[in-house]
């Protein structure tokens, strides 16, 4: 899909150049140094991405969804450093390069990962032309994602879940780690696009399923993409005995999952009157990309 992979840089590029112009400038501080190295070292800013395309349905200020679409970026990129530490994942290599405890030390990487989680916050609160409630809104939006209910419950357990589990409770993990940031970042586009409560839940419905498919899409990745693709260790999910969704129903049936999931996020989309083509051509990439 050449025009599809054209959109998606031209969404990157925006989406960089608005981190760099709303990450405080780097002085001589260690901390600044961390954080400017894991926001600004790639990524595919699919979440940030979700929120241009969902703000898109409707009519929305170019700064205000820059300003989300960046709020969602730090709260991603604080996750993966966090993610990357060795008392979680251990892992040492992110989109390509050393992972922040590695470049720098744990307890930067630990404090990083902490003040990018109020940046996100503050960023809302500090842009223009939002009203105060829309601001709240959107705050509590991503705070729920974040919580203790949410993606950090489930890291917790990625980090606790044994073999026992059943295929409900993988899937409430997914959604919960990777899932409910992904559901945020589209409602924050359709809050700041101007959408009504029952466009709101319908687009909230699909970033459930286009969420918990994408998890099971980087499980997959993690088995079969090389590092020099995917910019993360290959088959480390295997060697920590990760419970995922190649490791309980195979990397076929996983397969199969994902894209029935992207399924039926598409067919939930028919129910918005709106043009949903870029946002139709995204959910597809999630189950088809390498990395
Ligand atoms: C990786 O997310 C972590 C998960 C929640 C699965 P991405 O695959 O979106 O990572 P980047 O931002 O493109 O590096
Ligand atoms: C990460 O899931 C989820 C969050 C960061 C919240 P993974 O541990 O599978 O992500 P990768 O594979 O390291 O990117
Ligand atoms: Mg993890
Ligand atoms: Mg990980
Ligand atoms: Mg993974």
């Amino acid at each position: 899909m050449p025009e599809f992979e054209d959109l998606l840089q031209a969404y990157q590029e925006r989406v960089n150049q608005a981190l760099k112009r709303v990450l405080p400038p780097k002085d001589n501080s260690r901390l600044l140094d961390a954080v400017h190295y894991s926001v600004l070292n790639g990524g595919k800013r699919l979440r940030s991405i979700l929120v241009y395309l969902s703000s898109e349905l409707g009519e929305t200020d170019v700064v205000v969804a820059d300003n989300a679409a960046c709020a969602v970026e730090f709260i991603h990129c604080y996750s993966l450093i966090h993610d990357d530490l060795p008392a979680m994942d251990d892992d040492r290599l992110r989109r390509g390069k050393p992972t922040c405890h590695v470049k720098f030390d744990e307890a930067t990487a630990i404090l990083a990962g902490d003040a990018l989680q109020p940046m996100a916050y503050e960023l809302i609160c500090s842009t223009d032309n939002l009203s105060d409630t829309t601001k709240i809104f959107m705050v509590n939006s991503l705070a729920k994602a974040c919580s203790y209910k949410g993606m950090v419950e489930g890291q917790m357990k990625d980090m606790q879940l044994n073999k026992d589990i059943d295929i409900d409770e993988l899937n409430l993990m997914h959604e919960q780690k990777t899932g409910r940031l992904i559901e945020s970042s589209v409602e924050l586009g359709g809050i700041i696009g101007g959408l009504n409560n029952d466009e709101l839940s319908i687009l909230k419905a699909f970033g459930k399923k286009v969420g918990l498919a994408f998890q099971i899409r980087d499980d997959i990745i993690d088995v079969e993409s090389p590092s020099s693709e995917s910019g993360k260790p290959q088959g480390s999910d295997a060697m920590k005995e990760k419970i995922t969704y190649p490791s309980l129903v195979g990397i076929e049936e996983s397969k199969i999952r994902s894209q029935l999931l992207v399924e039926e996020a598409l067919a939930i989309l028919t129910s918005l009157n709106l043009r949903t083509d870029k946002l139709r051509s995204l959910a597809s990439y999630v189950v088809t990309r390498n990395h």
